[in-house]
C-alpha cells in the first residue's frame, strides 16, 4: 500500500511529502507524482518514490495508483479546469481499487457564496457519489496570499483592499501541508469532512500593521468601496476578469467567508497554528 501524492512540483504538495517522512512514513510508500517528474528531484533526493501524474491525461493515474492506496488529490490550479480534472483523477483512481482519496477543497464548500467554490463543490460531489472511502479538507486561506502585500507596503506605506472590517483565519501552507499527512495516515478519518483554517481570524489593520513590525515600518490599512477598488485595479492594467475575482473575494472576506476558526486544523495536527507574523516572516 502506498501514499500517492499529487502536484508535488507546487508548495502544498512538496510540504505535504516532507509531513509525511516527518511524521514516519516510510520513504519507499510515498509516491510523489506531477505532471513533469524531473522537478521532482529534491524529493527524490530524500529516497520517496517519483512519478508522472497529468490530472488532464487519466491514464497517468491509472499506471500509478495499485488496490488500497491512499491518494492525496491537491487541488488543481487551472480555474475553469478542475472540475473535469478532478473528476477524471477520481474516475480513474476507483477503477485502479484506490482505497482512499484524501482532497484539498474550500471552506463550507458546498454552501459557501465563496467565488471559488463551485469548483471544489462539484468535486466533492463528484467524490462521495463514487462511493471511494474520502476525507475532504476544507482548507482556509494561506498566509503565504499575503506575501505580496509586504513589497506593496515597503513601497507605499499602506494596504489597500475592499475587505472592509472583513476577518481572516489564516494559517501557514506547512500548516495545511501537516494536517493532509496526518489525514493521509489516518484511514479513521475515512466519510470525514474538516474545515481547517488559522487559529486566529485578523482584520486588514492587523495585517498592516504586522507588515510594519516586519518591515520596521509603519504601514496603513486602506478601505476602499468595490467600486473604487475595481478602478484601481483597472487603472494597474489588469483585466476585467481578474478586477472581478479580485473584488469578488474582498467581498467574500467581508461577508465573513474566510474568517471562520473551528479549530479543526490545530486538533488535526496536534499544535497550534503558525500566527500571522511567523507566517509572513517565514515567507519572506
Ligand atoms: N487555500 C488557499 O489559500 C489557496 C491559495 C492558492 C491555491 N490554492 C489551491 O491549493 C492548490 C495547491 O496550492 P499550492 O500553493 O501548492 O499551489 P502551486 O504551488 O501553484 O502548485 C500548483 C500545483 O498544481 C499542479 N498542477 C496544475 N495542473 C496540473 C495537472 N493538470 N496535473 C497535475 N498537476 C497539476 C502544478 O503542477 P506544475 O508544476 O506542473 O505546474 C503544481 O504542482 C492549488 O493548486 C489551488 O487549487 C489554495
Amino acid at each position: 500500500m502506498s501514499y500517492i501524492v499529487t502536484a508535488t512540483s507546487g508548495h502544498l504538495g512538496h510540504l505535504i511529502v516532507e509531513s509525511l517522512l516527518a511524521r514516519g512514513a516510510a520513504p519507499e510508500s510515498i509516491v510523489a507524482t506531477a505532471r513533469k517528474v524531473d522537478k521532482l528531484s529534491a524529493l527524490a533526493a530524500l529516497g520517496v518514490r517519483t512519478a508522472v501524474l497529468d490530472y488532464g491525461n487519466p491514464e497517468t493515474v491509472t499506471a500509478v495508483v495499485e488496490p488500497g492506496d491512499v491518494l492525496m488529490l491537491v487541488s488543481g490550479s487551472e480555474v475553469g479546469q478542475r472540475v473535469p480534472q478532478h473528476t477524471a483523477v477520481i474516475a480513474a483512481a476507483q477503477a485502479a481499487g484506490v482505497g482512499r482519496i484524501v482532497y484539498t477543497s474550500a471552506p463550507k464548500a458546498t454552501t459557501s457564496a465563496l467565488v471559488l467554490a463551485p469548483e471544489h463543490k462539484a468535486t466533492e460531489e463528484f467524490l462521495i457519489a463514487s462511493g471511494v472511502p474520502f476525507t475532504i479538507l476544507r482548507n482556509g486561506w494561506y498566509t503565504e496570499n499575503y506575501t505580496g502585500e509586504i513589497e506593496k507596503a515597503r513601497q507605499a506605506g499602506e494596504i489597500v483592499a475592499s475587505v472592509g472590517d472583513g476577518r481572516v483565519a489564516s494559517a501557514s501552507r506547512a500548516d495545511y501541508a501537516d494536517a493532509a499527512a496526518a489525514a493521509i495516515l489516518d484511514d479513521s478519518l475515512a466519510g470525514k469532512t474538516l474545515e481547517l483554517s488559522g487559529d486566529h481570524a485578523w482584520d486588514f489593520a492587523e495585517l498592516a500593521a504586522t507588515i510594519g513590525t516586519l518591515i520596521d515600518s509603519s504601514v496603513a490599512f486602506r478601505n476602499l468601496t468595490p467600486a473604487a477598488h475595481a478602478e484601481l485595479l483597472a487603472s494597474f492594467g489588469l483585466d476585467e476578469g481578474t478586477v472581478g475575482f479580485v473584488v469578488g473575494l474582498d467581498a467574500n472576506i467581508r461577508d465573513g467567508l474566510l474568517g471562520e476558526t473551528s479549530g479543526d486544523l490545530a486538533r488535526l495536527i496536534g499544535r497550534p497554528t503558525t500566527p500571522l507574523a511567523e507566517g509572513l516572516a517565514a515567507s519572506v
